[in-house]
């Protein structure tokens, strides 16, 4: 008879964190580390809190306050976004359900390795490399072609109406943000839309179970985003999870209700020449809590040419960045482990 997936499980062929998670196995020795910084405590502040009905009514005070968000932390909380907090719910609810099916149903939908898209561990490339103690559920979500319909899931009946709901207003709202990003810098506000031809957005679903051990384990590996923008919805409720490094301490940001984290990432970093910066993060777990967050990247289409603009490059900024084409950096970064802002040498000037 074959083995169960428990029984799999407890012989540790399996990785699959919640499945650990629930049978209270050992931590396999993959997942511990043995040097993880410690976040910090003593942390007075947390990344700003940009109102976006105020920016759209042209309010000199919350723009200023944007671009000291993109310039020094790279990180923002945005409210009054636009997106409906009933939506938020129903994709939260969806994606719970996804997880918590039997994990015979989730790998119907296996992520297929070089691959980014489907269930299971991302970014894993050899036996001695450390998991995350994350379970992951991506998809590609625009344009069309990107899409790998047979990893659309049948189970919640709900999920793909609602993500395909989800994914339009967030697809609305990086583009709005995109425009004040803009504005902000000086520039154009339809430059980023003209030059990203059509964007891709694909989505993140990570499910953070349980650990008995959070000081042994990540949750998800320090890095940076890969994307031009990143909106991130962590779970209403949910504990701290994610922290991001700011002058060399990890700062962890709490959730605030209904508001969505954005960070910029590398395609806006190396655009601007290091003005606005991509900023490096990661996950930890919990001891009790489960944490879920839902990760969309919006960034340009594969085709384009990108390279530091000549508004940020003069005497005293030299160009950091060479050119190069935005489809040969994504294959680079699905191809490489999370590994900090590694991934960013690709196109670093020495
Ligand atoms: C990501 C990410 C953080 C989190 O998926 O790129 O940074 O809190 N996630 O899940
Ligand atoms: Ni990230």
């Amino acid at each position: 008879m074959a083995p169960t997936t428990a029984e799999a499980v407890r012989a540790g062929r399996i990785d699959d964190v919640q499945e650990l998670s629930k049978n209270k196995s050992q931590i396999p020795n993959r997942f511990i580390r043995n040097n993880i910084e410690e976040s910090s405590l003593d942390v007075q502040s947390s990344i700003p809190v940009v109102d976006l009905s105020r920016l759209a009514a042209g309010c000199g005070e919350e723009a200023v306050k944007l671009s000291m968000s993109c310039r020094e932390w790279g990180f923002f909380h945005v409210i009054n976004h636009g997106v409906d907090s009933d939506l938020l719910r129903r994709i939260e609810k969806v994606a719970t359900e996804f997880f918590m099916l039997p994990l015979e149903e989730k790998r119907k939908y296996p992520m297929i390795p070089g691959t980014i898209q489907g269930y299971g561990q991302a970014f894993v490339f050899s036996e001695d490399q450390k998991l995350d103690w994350c379970n992951m559920f991506a998809l590609g979500l625009e344009p069309k072609c990107v899409r790998n319909n047979q990893l659309w899931p049948a189970k919640p009946y709900d999920f793909s109406e609602t993500l395909e709901e989800y994914s339009e207003e967030i697809g609305k709202l990086c583009n709005r943000l995109l425009r004040y990003i803009a504005i902000s810098l000086k520039l154009k506000s339809d430059v980023f839309e003209k030059m990203f031809g059509l964007p891709v957005q694909a989505i993140r679903m990570n499910y953070y179970p349980p650990c008995p051990r959070p000081d042994l384990v990540l949750g998800l590996s320090p890095h940076s985003d890969g994307s031009a923008l990143t909106v991130l919805q962590q779970g209403i409720g949910n504990p701290v999870g994610l922290q991001i490094l700011k002058q060399g301490k990890w700062i962890p940001i709490k959730p605030i209700p209904n508001a969505l984290v954005i960070n910029l990432g590398d395609t806006i970093e190396v655009l601007t020449n290091g003005k606005y910066i991509s900023v490096e993060h990661r996950a930890v777990t919990n001891l009790e809590s489960d944490r879920l967050s839902l990760v969309t990247f919006y960034a340009p289409c594969y085709g384009i040419e990108i390279g530091p603009m000549k508004e940020f490059v003069d005497d005293e900024n030299p160009c950091k960045y060479r050119n190069y084409n935005h489809g040969e950096y994504c294959k680079h970064y699905v191809t490489s482990k999370l590994q900090g802002k590694k991934t960013l040498e690709f196109a670093k000037i020495h």
